[in-house]
């Protein structure tokens, strides 16, 4: 989506992101009190505070997918990663949200490793592109998800099992088609206008595999809707569900409230790999606060949270007690908590969470092939859907 103060699609997300306007335009509904209490009656009472704080905030279908569930229906959940660049902590975001899901709902996780797509949007080489695939899926799997089921699909690796129905799902759509959704003119390469038939084949392909009509859940950050979007009346041509999809927000950039967090911009992102004196520093030198200039001003008027940096990455990521989270929000308004204050504890939610990234980043290095697709994983996971 293209307006005037913001851009959203796959590949680019400027100014300042609309999510009103997104709702209107791409044509999703809000997430409701009413449906998280029935997703609260699934998960033992617990809601991630990703749904809970309306960061995971829209959906397609998210009832229907209860509905089938409640009968006995089993679903699979579909996301993915396109490695181009390092890992910011807003590409984790989605992936934190669905080991949870995982946990809660104990369903097959898939994973794209859209190798393919980097190298023919990006001015990469395959070489480049097939490294970052590999520190990209370490990263994706020290969030811990359960290796019976998971499976990873790297579009270069695991083509042949996808690209018959890549073909089926491109058959379905014409240039004027994608053309505008995904902003295609006549020096897009050739590869790339075929591409999204390579992301939409997955929420497909578990149900032709196990030869049974699975639900897939797809969540992701909102710029990946324009694939979901058409995908869903592709599914239903093919004979298939249509796939249900769960937005999210973005992780804002160091400088702003309300635009994404990107590597192509090194001073608007904290990477994985950071040490903690550069996330110290790139804290220190570029979050933006809602403080006031001085310390005098800042005590008497109070700061504003909702459109402090700190307290945003504190919401959407490292503070998940409400309680802490409340505290922190009346002491910045009151003017009691200040603007170092706010940043110093910032600073040591992100490096503790990273450090134990880290950690279990190393420990599952081992054991990466574990999660890559195989006939012998497809084999095993058949009985999922038995019943
Ligand atoms: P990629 O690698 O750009 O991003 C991976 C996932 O992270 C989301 N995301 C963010 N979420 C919150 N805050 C941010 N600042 C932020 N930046 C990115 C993205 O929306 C995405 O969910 N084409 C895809 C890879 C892909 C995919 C999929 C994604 C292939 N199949 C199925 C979702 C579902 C891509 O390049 O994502």
């Amino acid at each position: 989506m293209v307006s005037e103060n913001f851009k959203v699609t796959p590949w680019e997300v400027e100014g300042e992101v609309d999510y009103g306007k997104l709702i209107e335009e791409f044509g999703i509904n809000v997430i409701d009190t009413k449906l998280l209490e029935r997703i609260k009656k699934h998960t033992g009472g617990e809601l991630h505070p990703y749904l809970e704080r309306g960061i995971f905030f829209a959906h397609r279908d998210l009832d229907k997918l209860l509905d089938a569930y409640e009968k006995g229906e089993k679903f699979y959940i579909y996301t993915g990663r396109g490695p181009s660049q390092d890992m910011h902590l807003g590409h984790l975001l989605p992936f934190v949200f669905v080991k949870w899901l995982q946990d809660k709902f104990g369903c097959e996780v898939w994973i794209q490793i859209s190798d393919d797509e980097k190298f023919l949007f990006k001015e990469k080489t395959i070489d480049q592109i097939k490294k970052q695939a590999e520190i990209d899926i370490l990263n994706i799997l020290a969030v811990g998800f359960d290796s019976e089921k998971t499976i990873i699909v790297s579009d270069f690796k695991h083509i042949s099992v996808m690209y018959e129905t890549a073909c089926e799902i491109a058959k379905k759509l014409n240039f004027s088609n994608v053309k505008a959704t995904f902003g295609f003119n006549n020096k897009t390469n050739i590869g790339a206008i075929f591409y999204p038939a390579v992301q939409m084949v997955l929420a497909v392909l578990p149900s032709k595999i196990y030869k049974k009509n699975i639900l897939c859940l797809i969540p992701y950050g909102i710029d990946q809707d324009p694939y979901f979007r058409l995908q869903r009346d592709i599914n239903e041509k093919m004979g298939f569900y249509k796939p249900v999809c769960l937005a999210g927000v973005f992780l804002p950039g160091l400088q702003g409230p309300t635009g994404k967090m990107s590597s192509s911009d090194s001073s608007s992102a904290i990477f994985l790999d950071d040490t903690p004196e550069e996330v110290a520093n790139k804290i220190k030198k570029y979050a933006f606060s809602g403080g006031q200039p001085t310390i005098e001003e800042h005590r008497i008027k109070g700061g504003n949270p909702d459109i402090d940096t700190c307290f945003q990455y504190l919401k959407l990521f490292f503070e998940p007690d409400n309680a802490k989270l409340q505290e922190i929000y009346n002491n910045y308004k009151s003017g009691k908590m200040l603007t170092s204050e706010l940043k110093i504890y910032t600073i040591k939610k992100i490096n503790d969470f990273l450090e134990k990234f880290r950690q279990q980043r190393e420990a599952i290095q081992p054991r990466v092939n574990e999660f890559l697709y195989s006939e012998e994983k497809i084999n095993k996971n058949r009985k999922i859907y038995e019943t």
